[in-house]
């Protein structure tokens, strides 16, 4: 799916409402190259609402969302993502010289140094934020309610992807958004209009990760 052009009308009320659901879960990936256009506010409440759908520990909906567009909000958040990002990814940086090193971690690993240099150009940083219960965050209750967001950003063609690197300044950011301390935010989407194309993500194949009646495993962590 190609993204809409600038000076196409997009019609909110049936975009994205004819995507399969098992052929939208199979080829939703990290969409992290992104254009600067705007995407209508319409369409953010659009994917929004999809998100509300989500379960949560006795229906208590936990969840608030915050679009943040305003070229200011979204440099103060770029500035603090791209230290955390030096810092998580940097160290990685050697290994996309390395030939020993898998093509689809260079991929990936380009494509998060690409957004931690490009997130103040994002159009929309999507946030979720939830109140917490007995003095913890309720982030279980919150990535259901996260991983909607990122199909409905598929079914209606808005590239997306899952970042919490903006953790490492968690508190400076949830202040700068008006969130009180027991409203923590756990997700920063980056929303816009993908440069790149919705596609099959590289997984590893189900008959690998399926058991039946008893884990039939090592101890081996792929990956880790
Ligand atoms: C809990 C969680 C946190 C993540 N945090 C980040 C992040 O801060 N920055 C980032 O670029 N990607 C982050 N990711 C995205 C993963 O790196 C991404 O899903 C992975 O690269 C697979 O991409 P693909 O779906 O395109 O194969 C996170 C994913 C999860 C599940």
């Amino acid at each position: 799916m190609s993204a809409p052009r600038d000076d196409v009308e997009v019609d909110v009320a049936t975009i994205g409402e004819d995507v399969r659901l098992l052929e939208g879960m199979r080829t939703t990936r990290a969409i992290r190259r992104l254009r600067p256009d705007p995407v209508p506010r319409e369409l953010i409440r659009k994917v929004c609402e999809a998100a509300t759908y989500a379960p949560s520990g006795g229906n208590r909906q936990p969840w608030s969302f915050i679009a943040v567009t305003d070229a200011a909000g979204r440099a103060f958040v770029a500035e603090r993502y791209r230290r955390a990002a030096d810092d998580y990814f940097g160290v990685l940086r050697e290994k996309l010289a390395d030939p020993d090193f898998p093509e689809t971690r260079k991929r990936n690993l380009r494509s998060a140094l690409y957004l931690g240099d490009h997130l103040h150009e994002v159009p929309v940083h999507l946030f979720v934020a939830g109140w917490m219960r007995r003095g913890a965050p309720q982030v279980q209750a919150l990535f259901p309610a996260v991983q909607n967001l990122l199909l409905a950003c598929r079914a209606v063609g808005l590239g997306a992807s899952l970042t919490t690197l903006h953790r490492h300044f968690g508190a400076e950011i949830d202040a700068f958004l008006g969130l009180p301390p027991e409203r923590p935010t756990c997700a920063l989407l980056p929303v816009g209009w993908p440069l790149g194309r919705y596609g099959t993500p590289p997984r590893r194949p189900v008959d690998e990760v399926l058991h039946w009646d008893r884990f039939e495993g090592g101890v081996e962590t792929p990956g880790a």
